[in-house]
């Protein structure tokens, strides 16, 4: 039996606990469940009391003499952040398109002349699972020493069997052997490859053929996802994909308007997706289709900083009734981050988010947006120790002084892992 925690005296914890179980829109999303002079009781990973300092001085008077003390005096604690959309597992960089789009190249023009996901797909494919593993292992260190503690991870530089499988099992790898948890998506449909250029819906078989039953056989992904966009594939295509992936267990996921309107939304809410990404071109109807279905919103205000684009419209779509999760869509392209705060202040400042509405965005939503919320995303009895002390005494504070990493210790299953 490991050693008990006693976290005690936090000015603010944010325990982020409401009555309304399941993803949470509207008012529901300022409920952030606020302890003053707050304390947490970790024993073997998980969380066995939350309360006051005073209730859990009381509570294990016997015992306190036994645990680790953490003295938050003057400190929030928060749960560890959740990232619901990434595609962390990558060979190689792009830091020369990111000169080109500057010099007025468009994501498009870039990836329909052969960069983009192509470039990154031909260096994902070359590199081994060891230089995966590498590259990818820092990327997780970096987002643990920002505060995330559970990552979603998409496959889909790969776009052919062997590729695709390389990734997710470097997910499985990477699971055992790093401290973050990573949750595993299945994205052959990322674009049409080389190889099968102007035979779009050839490889729409071929991935509905022959990628799904591996993936699903190996049991490498809880979910499949479609960059459904102009040019990529059709809401038609993108449909198929997702039926398919159900008939193998795997839950729908779409990176949906992003570039474009183009129906993703509507057709995000029609699948029964749990998520609908980026939604930056998303139609009102779209935002009313996913609010009656139940459709969480992944908005990536990074993204749309980055591509230069109008962030989506968060604050229309909570008022809608949608509930919305953010993300950094780490990527080598379109989102080169791993810094979930600084998503958290854009998405205050671009999408009209209040503070407390973005904090409930990286956390609860986030792992309701990947079907954790019984296990992260708020800190309650029995859940995972995966806590958040930052150098900042509030919740407003966090998302105030922004472009700055707070963080200042971090517990991973009750072992701290950022000091
Ligand atoms: O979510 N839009 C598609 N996929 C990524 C970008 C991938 C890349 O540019 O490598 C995204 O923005
Ligand atoms: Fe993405």
């Amino acid at each position: 039996m490991t050693k008990s925690i006693w976290i005690k005296h936090a000015a603010q914890l944010a325990t982020l606990t409401s009555e309304i179980k399941g993803p949470r829109s509207k008012e529901a999303m300022s409920e952030l469940g606020l302890i003053e002079d707050g304390s947490l009781w970790i024993e073997n990973g998980l969380i066995q009391a939350v309360g006051t300092t005073k209730e859990i001085e009381e509570r294990y008077a016997e015992k306190l003499h036994t645990a680790d003390v953490v003295d938050a005096s003057n400190h929030l604690v928060t749960p560890g952040l959740v990232d619901p959309h990434t595609h962390v597992v990558y060979g190689g960089s792009r830091e020369r398109e990111f000169e080109m789009r500057l010099e007025g190249a468009t994501y498009m023009d870039i990836m329909n002349a052969g960069g983009g996901i192509h470039a990154t797909t031909r260096m994902t494919r070359e590199a081994t699972e060891e230089e995966l593993i590498e590259q990818t292992t820092h990327r997780l260190d970096s987002f643990l020493a920002h505060g995330v503690t559970t990552v979603e991870g998409k496959s889909g530089y790969g776009m052919n069997l062997e590729t695709e499988l390389k990734q997710l099992r470097v997910m499985k790898k990477l699971q055992e052997k790093h401290a973050i948890d990573i949750v595993p998506t299945f994205m052959g449909a990322h674009a049409v490859p080389p190889e099968f250029k102007e035979k779009e819906d050839e490889f729409v078989d071929y991935l509905i053929d022959e990628m799904l039953p591996v993936v699903a056989k190996e049991q490498l992904a809880e979910f499949n996802d479609v960059f459904c966009e102009k040019g990529v594939f059709t809401p038609e295509q993108s449909d198929r994909i997702l039926e398919a992936g159900k008939r193998f267990g795997f839950t729908p996921k779409i990176h949906a308007d992003e570039i474009a309107p183009y129906g993703g939304a509507e057709l995000a809410a029609k699948a029964g997706a749990i998520s609908a990404e980026h939604l930056l071109k998303a139609s009102d109807e779209g935002i009313r289709a996913m609010a009656k279905a139940g459709t969480i919103a992944c908005l990536l205000p990074a993204t749309a900083l980055y591509l230069r684009e109008e962030a989506a419209a968060g604050r229309k779509m909570i008022d809608a009734g949608v509930a919305v999760a953010i993300s950094t869509d780490c990527n080598p392209g379109s989102s080169p981050t791993t810094s979930m705060p600084l998503v958290m202040n854009l998405a205050c400042i671009l999408m009209r988010l209040t503070p407390a509405e973005a904090l409930t965005a990286a956390t609860y939503n986030a792992a309701c947006a990947i079907n954790r919320q019984e296990k992260v995303g708020s800190l309650e009895v029995g859940k995972q120790a995966d806590i958040v002390l930052w150098n900042v005494k509030n919740y407003q504070e966090l998302q105030y002084l922004f472009g700055v990493n707070h963080v200042k210790s971090v517990w991973k299953k009750g072992v701290q892992v950022v000091s």
